[in-house]
This record gives structure tokens, C-alpha cells and sequence, in this order.
């Protein structure tokens, strides 16, 4: 029997795992065709509580690439949530109508509480203010990219890391690299969450925390900007008195390395201003594609898809068999 695996924050996976994911990321990118029919008649439940563009999408996109297909929701309000369902007992359905699911829930800790119902492999795609995993893969995959290795790296997190759920996955993550280093800045209010730096410190990963983006940003390898999460904000005057408190603009950039990248999970409001898109350093768009192609590669690893049924079949294709 198959092993029941999900992948509920960064570390439901080994450093091995991940350089496997990435390995087959890049066989993906290469020969995407090999991998079109890898899914066939594999089904994504797609259960998306709260809103999302890039997550739900890339996710559809990745199953519909290897071939599977989608079912879902993109709101809670289309499902039998409206009339007062569990998140149990919509687990246990999608259990039974699909082989993996994709949760997305403003609370967090739903989909860690779906997985223990499950009977079919889940994946956290962002609850609440606490973690994102797979845009941490996204992430990931898009720094190794650039720097052709995910160690001896300086970060800077900038804006919202007190609800900024990709932040605190990315920590966790990139935390497990040897003499990498971490700049937290953010105004007092939206500091880095304690249980993130405890972790740190307990691996003895440096940090700093200031307030200062200016300051900061010559010294940075990746500035990777957020946005602050209005949807978590309980006062709104206080998401209108914080909300521009960084904003990245040309003149800040002509500060920061040459050989840097600017990262963000987008969607982006304010923080990153549009004339930056133009820079070769802003690399966010290229990350929400990588994301797709990581979406792909995490498929197929949870459901244990035979990945050397594609080689065979490109032997034979090869061999005129
Ligand atoms: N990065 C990210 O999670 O974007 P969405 O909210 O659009 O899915």
C-alpha cells in the first residue's frame, strides 16, 4: 500500500525531497510534453475557502498539464460550508471525489485538521496567517534559479511578517541551508511572529530586525517584499496607517546589488512600485511561473506517479518500438 503522505508547512519534506522536486522541475521545464499524460485520471480537489489568483490557478494549471483534471470551489460561500459543513466532513467528500487536495482556508491550521480525516494526500495552500508551503517551493525553486545554490544567501523579508504566511514558510525553509542570513523589516506592529525566530534561533541562523529598507537593502541578496495583509487586520485605521509604510521604487533599487532579485508572493497593492517591473532584478513573475512547475512536480511526487513510465515510454518512442 501506498504511503499517505501532505505537506502541511515546509518541513513535511526533506532537504533530499526537495532537491528531487527541484530535479524534476527542471526535467518538467525541459520536456513538458513528457509529462502531459503522467495524471491521467488522477483528480485535484481544488478547495479554495478563501481567495486567491496565482495558488488556485497554477494549481488547476498544474494538474491540467500532467493530464488530470479539477474539481473544486473558489469560495466558501459556493460550497455546503454556507450551510454550517465541517471542514471534516468537506475533506471526507473530497476524499472520495478526488485522489489530492488543495486547501486554502483563512484559518489557520484547516488544512492540518482536514488531513487528519483524509484519506488522500493534502496540501496546505495557505491558512490563515500562518504558512504557505507551496509558495515557499515556488520560492525556492526561483533562488536556486538565479544563484544556482539556496546557501551562503543574505534575505531580507520586508513589510507584513506578522500575517505574512509566506514569510514565516520561507524562514522555516531557507533556515535549513548552511550560512544563510535573515534581515526582518517591518514596522514594530508586524514583526516577525516569535515562534519564527525561536525556530531560528535554535538553529542558529542569524537575524537582524529594523524598521529601515533604505538601510538595509545594499547588503541583500533577495528583497523579498509582501504585502500587508489587510483581510487579517481587526483595526482599519490601523491597516490605513501602515499600509504604504514600505514601498520599493527605482530609487531605492539603484541602492540595492546588481546581482540581486526582488521576490514577492503578489498580489502586490502598493509595496513594490511598477516602474521596478522593468528592472531584471524583479524577478516575481518569474516566480509565480516557477510555481506552476513546482505545483507539478509536488503532484506527482504525493500521488507517486510513476515517473520512469515517461522515460520508458520516450525509449520506445526513441527506439521506433
Ligand atoms: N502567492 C499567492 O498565494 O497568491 P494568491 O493569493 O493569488 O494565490
Amino acid at each position: 500500500m501506498k504511503e499517505l503522505r501532505h505537506f502541511l508547512e515546509p518541513r513535511d519534506l526533506k532537504l533530499q525531497e526537495y532537491e528531487e522536486l527541484f530535479e524534476l522541475v527542471d526535467k518538467i521545464m525541459a520536456n513538458p510534453k513528457d509529462y502531459s499524460e503522467i495524471a491521467r485520471g488522477k483528480i485535484l480537489a481544488a478547495l479554495f475557502f478563501e481567495p486567491s489568483t496565482r495558488t488556485r490557478l497554477s494549481f488547476e494549471s498544474a494538474m491540467l498539464k500532467l493530464g488530470g483534471s479539477v474539481i473544486g470551489f473558489s469560495e466558501a460561500s459556493s460550497s455546503s460550508t454556507a450551510k454550517g459543513e465541517s471542514i471534516e466532513d468537506t475533506t471526507r467528500m473530497a476524499s472520495i471525489y478526488g485522489d489530492i487536495i488543495a486547501m486554502r482556508h483563512p484559518e489557520a491550521y484547516s488544512p492540518c485538521k482536514a488531513s487528519k480525516v483524509s484519506t488522500i494526500p493534502v496540501i496546505n495552500a495557505g491558512d490563515g496567517g500562518h504558512q504557505h508551503p507551496t509558495q515557499t517551493l515556488a520560492d525556492l525553486i526561483t533562488i536556486r534559479a538565479k544563484f544556482n545554490r539556496l546557501n551562503n544567501l543574505k534575505i531580507g523579508f520586508c513589510g507584513d511578517l506578522k500575517f505574512g504566511r509566506t514569510v514565516h514558510s520561507l524562514a522555516q525553509a531557507f533556515s535549513e541551508y548552511e550560512n544563510n542570513s535573515f534581515v526582518f523589516i517591518s514596522p514594530k506592529e508586524l514583526k516577525m511572529p516569535d515562534y519564527v525566530k525561536q525556530e531560528l534561533e535554535q538553529k542558529d541562523m542569524p537575524y537582524i530586525e529594523t524598521d529601515n529598507l533604505e538601510d538595509a537593502i545594499a547588503d541583500l541578496d533577495i528583497i523579498y517584499m509582501t504585502r500587508v495583509q489587510k483581510e487579517r487586520f481587526e483595526d482599519a485605521d490601523e491597516y490605513e496607517r501602515l499600509k504604504d509604510f514600505y514601498i520599493l521604487d527605482g530609487e531605492k533599487m539603484s541602492k540595492a546589488k546588481d546581482e540581486c532579485i526582488v521576490l514577492h508572493p503578489l498580489p502586490r497593492v502598493n509595496e513594490i512600485s511598477c516602474e521596478v517591473d522593468s528592472d531584471p532584478r524583479a524577478w516575481y513573475f518569474k516566480q509565480a511561473e516557477y510555481g506552476m512547475y513546482g505545483r507539478m512536480a509536488l503532484i506527482i511526487k504525493l500521488l507517486q506517479l510513476d515517473c520512469d513510465k515517461v522515460l520508458r515510454l520516450k525509449y520506445y518512442e526513441l527506439e521506433g518500438v
